[in-house]
């Protein structure tokens, strides 16, 4: 039986948060277990570069999402994690999609649209005022990501949702102009049954917002988050709302169902934000000791992050090399034999 190829990328600008475990990080590993699946998760460092031109932030973001995916027992014998900087087949695929992609289809990319509006918004005479040739073209190189590896699903956010639906496109265009089916069509896949966790401020958690709690802070550090989390002024013996409440979102987010609902109970007897928060932090850091322990000793071994990134790549281009030479055959780039 064929596996089902499941593949997603995360791209490096920000250090994990509760969100993102929450939010991909554990669905990923959990889904990564299916032995009718195929996982392929990479570190899109190359679409870092779009958003951030900043070294520094760069290569710490990627050593600390490996270290993070790795603290949190991601099986790399069994899923290929690999750094899509790695895979020189990607950007060369890049390119052969891009000669079959519209612009017109780019035209109409959400984050592309989003930077020209703002740009209007701001009364520049340039509508593409700032805009890299790297933010029009993300679709594409996200499409290559993706069909490289004939991936059938393809995990992400709703925002993403219309990135999928591109590579598709390029995918159906390349197929008919090159007479094969040399690409699947990928699926997008959105989990409405995962939490989207709120940050510091009750908005949702986002590196943008600047509210977030990293995963793996030191103890200190997360108690003093926690105690930030935005409550509301009812005072200790006054029945609180568990449903409108971070603190709560947080800790259903950990805890097993009945857990939860001893909580809800907490709530209705009035528990106090003080004793809520503390509740939290012990709960979040209970679960956190043994993972974050881990994330420290690899943060200190980077030699063995970098070994387990390159046994990925070796696997990862064990596939993308041959398909690489099929495609150079198709458009007329193939060896004088
Ligand atoms: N663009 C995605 C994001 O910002 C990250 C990403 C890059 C990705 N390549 C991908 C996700 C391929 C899924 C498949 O979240």
């Amino acid at each position: 039986m064929t596996k089902t190829r499941v593949l997603t990328g995360i791209t490096t600008t920000g250090t994990p948060h509760l969100g993102n475990y929450v939010g991909a990080i554990r669905p990923a590993i959990a889904a990564s277990q299916d032995p009718n699946v195929q996982s392929y998760y990479f570190l899109a460092d190359f679409h870092a570069l779009i958003k951030c031109q900043d070294p520094k932030r760069v290569q710490e973001s990627r050593r600390e999402i490996a270290a993070t995916w790795l603290a949190l027992g991601l099986d790399t014998d069994n899923a290929i994690f690999y750094r899509q900087s790695d895979i020189p087949e990607i950007p060369e695929l890049t390119w052969m999609l891009s000669c079959v992609c519209a612009k017109g289809l780019m035209n109409r990319a959400h984050a592309y649209k989003a930077a020209v509006a703002e740009n209007e918004e701001a009364g520049n005479q340039d509508p593409d005022k700032g805009i890299t040739m790297g933010l029009f073209g993300y679709p594409v190189l996200m499409a290559a990501d993706i069909l490289m590896f004939n991936a059938n699903k393809v995990p992400v956010g709703r925002d993403q949702i219309q990135h999928i639906e591109m590579a598709r496109d390029m995918a159906g265009r390349f197929n008919h102009l090159f007479k094969n089916n040399f690409f699947t069509l990928p699926e997008a896949v959105v989990d409405d049954k995962v939490a989207v966790l709120n940050g510091l401020d009750g908005r949702k958690m986002s590196k943008s917002y600047n509210n977030t709690i990293p995963l793996f802070v030191a103890e200190k550090k997360l108690l003093k988050l926690v105690r930030k989390i935005k409550t509301n002024s009812l005072e200790p013996g006054e029945p609180k709302d568990p449903d409108t409440c971070t603190l709560f979102q947080i800790y259903s987010a950990f805890a097993s169902a009945e857990e939860a609902e001893a909580m809800r109970q907490e709530y209705a007897n009035g528990i106090g934000w003080g004793d809520a928060k503390n509740r939290l932090f012990e709960y979040l850091n209970e679960q956190l000791r043994e993972p974050r322990e881990r994330y420290q000793a690899l943060m200190e071994d980077p030699g063995h992050i970098e070994s387990v990134l390159m046994k990925g790549a070796e696997r990862a281009r064990a596939e993308a090399a041959p398909t690489m030479d099929r495609l150079r055959q198709a458009v007329g780039l193939g060896r004088f034999v």
